[in-house]
């Protein structure tokens, strides 16, 4: 049997266990093996979202694993994420109730606004004009409406900068539990570390590999040299490395991917570490944020003109 996954606490008492699977990206034809193979391995997290646009596949595989007696409901930590597109209240509650059919479940563990952006009603893609106002405090209540039903056991927010996760724990009743942010060796999010840990806020890293095939980035995580130079004297990989570099910071990390022998890899994370002078390396890594958000940011439509006003300054090395 698998051990258990560490886990670290959030501020309502849940346990999240420190790993878990990404499907943001992932086909649906191979979402439902990865799933399976994860979870087969020993994974006990699956982060989703409704904009993935695979959680039916995701749904079924849970339902044979649950069926087949390889894990219990209860023993599975289930994220999944509310769209732009479905910020207005009263929108929020049916969405969560779409995820709920999509993935077989009655609850989900964690639920999160995706983005601080909101996008007109039933809109699709990135148009700006699709861009609209957000009103993060009222869609907010919504989410505590159904944190006060028991469908999502937690919420929270995802893309939030210390200044948007601030206002909302300003005006919150149920204090947000995580924030799911990128974060890896090259963009390590010092400023938002700090604020999430002074109020009890739980950090998520997200592409915590660089998400390395995507074309468009320049920056490779991977392939940094401080992170190999490290990942060669402890004998792991430089995806081991920069997954223990969450943990260690106290992040839970969500790595994606659909092939089983890298499945495994990602989650043999546990039982080592880097010790603290390699570790005081990685903080000299030149920082750029790879996922920048441009399509969230117009002159005319939403609430952003510029990426500094969606960050709130957290653009560079911040
Ligand atoms: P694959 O699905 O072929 O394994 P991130 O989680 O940062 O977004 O990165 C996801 C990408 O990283 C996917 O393209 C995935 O490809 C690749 N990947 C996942 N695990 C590893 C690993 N251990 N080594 C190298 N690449 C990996």
């Amino acid at each position: 049997m698998a051990k258990a996954i560490p886990f670290f606490e959030l501020n309502t008492g849940a346990k999240i266990p420190s790993v878990g699977l990404g499907t943001g990206g992932a086909d649906p034809g191979a979402v439902a093996d990865a799933v399976t193979a994860a979870i087969k391995a020993g994974y006990r997290h699956i982060d989703c979202a409704r904009l993935y646009c695979n959680e039916k596949e995701v749904g079924c595989a849970l339902k044979r694993l649950f069926d087949n007696g390889v894990v219990k409901r209860g023993e599975v930590w289930i994220t999944s994420k509310l769209w732009c597109n479905d910020h207005a209240p009263e929108d929020v509650p049916e969405s969560l109730e779409k995820t709920l059919q999509d993935l077989q479940l009655d609850y989900v563990d964690l639920y999160l606004i995706h983005w601080p952006v909101s996008m007109k009603k039933g809109s699709e893609g990135y148009k700006p004009e699709n861009l609209t106002e957000t009103n993060i405090p009222a869609t907010w209540r919504a989410m505590e409406a159904l944190y006060d039903s028991g469908k999502a056991r937690a919420i929270g927010v995802s893309n939030f900068s210390s200044k948007k996760l601030g206002d909302l724990l300003a005006v919150a009743r149920v204090p947000p539990a995580v924030n799911q942010v990128e974060c890896h060796p090259v963009w390590q999010q010092p400023k938002l570390h700090e604020f999430c840990q002074s109020r009890g806020v739980h950090l998520s890293g997200y592409s915590p590999l660089g998400s390395p095939d995507a074309g468009t980035i320049k920056t490779q995580v991977l392939k940094n040299s401080i992170l190999n130079t490290i990942a060669e004297k402890l004998g792991k990989s430089p995806a081991q490395v920069a997954l223990r570099w969450g943990l260690q910071m106290g992040h839970s990390v969500l790595p994606k991917s659909t092939n089983e022998a890298r499945i495994k890899e990602n989650l043999d994370i546990f039982y080592w570490s880097i010790p603290e002078d390699l570790f005081a390396k990685l903080s000299g890594i030149e920082q750029e944020r790879l996922v920048k958000g441009t399509v969230f940011v117009h002159e005319t439509y939403g609430s952003y003109k510029t990426l500094d006003e969606l960050w709130d300054g957290e653009t560079s090395d911040a």
